[in-house]
């Protein structure tokens, strides 16, 4: 048989789409859920936001449960499900396992540094949309772009190196030797529009027509722009605010992925997102008084 290429831990959404098209182009992927009977799985993936429009295909891939170590490691569970996901494989993880972290919001990957400090951990973000239509039922719903790259530059290889073999994929990814900055400009994004669609409990575009939405919008960009130039050493080369208006535009129709989780009575990602906004203003001494109340008050409606 042979090796595996890459384990993908949280098979949902995105998961499931990466595991699908990195199959699609040859490598060995297993799944790794949380079904301890499951053995196999079938994933549909339905092509809307691009060329084949409304094509379904179905592949059947295989769930591992062994002890054997991990080679590769993508993992792609919802932020606060990463810690219960990683100690359950965390007897098959070692200093050769290569862990990608392919989630929004930040902080998560913290777990892994942690629980394996020798393993090489990069980080990823991507654009691609996906939903899940029906269990184990993906829909594509558009196109994005991926970028990889390591916090450490003992790692940067590791990032190249996933590049490297995804260019045979669909996602064609990107190498960024500062993912940080690009993780961070993904955050403020996120906590610019996200937390405010669950208060509001609309969706992304609807903001726009909401006068006190956008008063707070303003406050919050205005605080982001300051922790994170704090963090990054250097400005925003666009105000933030523009460029939120300009994506909850652009996605106008959409339900953020927060406001889909409210509306599904599941925990948020609220706490990798704002959460880790106020944290690290916290530890820089910055006050962020506008996130901090929004923090309060999405963790309170969804707790
Ligand atoms: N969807 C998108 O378009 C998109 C785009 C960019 C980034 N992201 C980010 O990608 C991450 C995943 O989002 P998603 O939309 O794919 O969420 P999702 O559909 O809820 O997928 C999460 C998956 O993780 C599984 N899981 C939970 N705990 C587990 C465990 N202990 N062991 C193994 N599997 C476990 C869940 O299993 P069950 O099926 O049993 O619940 C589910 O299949 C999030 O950080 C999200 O913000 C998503």
């Amino acid at each position: 048989m042979p090796p595996i290429d890459w384990h993908v831990l949280g098979p949902g959404a995105i998961g499931s789409l990466f595991a699908w098209y990195l199959a699609d182009a040859g490598l060995q992927v297993r799944l790794l859920t949380r079904h301890a009977g499951e053995s196999a799985r079938l994933i549909t993936l339905e092509h809307q936001g691009h060329l084949d429009k409304g094509h379904h295909d179905t592949r059947a891939f295989h769930v591992d449960h062994h002890d054997t170590p991990i080679q590769r490691l993508l993992v792609t569970v919802k932020a606060h499900q990463t810690e219960t996901a990683l100690h359950a494989i965390a007897h098959r993880i070692t200093a050769d396992t290569l862990i990608l972290f392919l989630q929004n919001g930040m902080g998560a990957w913290q777990v892994a540094e942690r629980l394996f400090p020798d393993s090489p951990c990069i980080l990823g973000t991507t654009t691609e949309g996906a939903w899940r239509a029906a269990d184990h039922h993906i829909v594509h719903a558009g196109r994005g772009e991926t970028w990889i790259g390591s916090l450490q530059s003992r790692w940067q290889p590791q990032a190249v190196s996933v590049v490297r073999q995804w260019q045979h994929t669909l996602f064609h990814p990107h190498h960024d030797d500062n993912i940080l900055a690009r993780l961070w400009r993904k955050l403020a994004i996120n906590c610019a529009i996200n937390p405010l669609t669950v208060l509001y409990d609309c969706r992304n575009g609807e903001l726009l027509d909401k006068p006190t939405a956008l008063v707070q919008m303003k406050a919050i960009c205005a605080e982001v722009e300051e922790v994170m130039a704090a963090v990054l050493g250097v400005p925003a080369s666009m105000p933030l605010l523009e460029l939120a208006c300009d994506v909850a535009r652009k996605t106008g129709a959409n339900q953020s992925s927060m406001l889909q989780d409210y509306r599904r009575g599941q925990p948020t990602e609220i706490d990798f997102i704002t959460g880790y906004l106020v944290q690290e203003a916290r530890r820089l001494g910055l006050d962020v008084p506008e996130n901090a109340a929004v923090l309060s008050a999405v963790r309170q409606m969804t707790q």
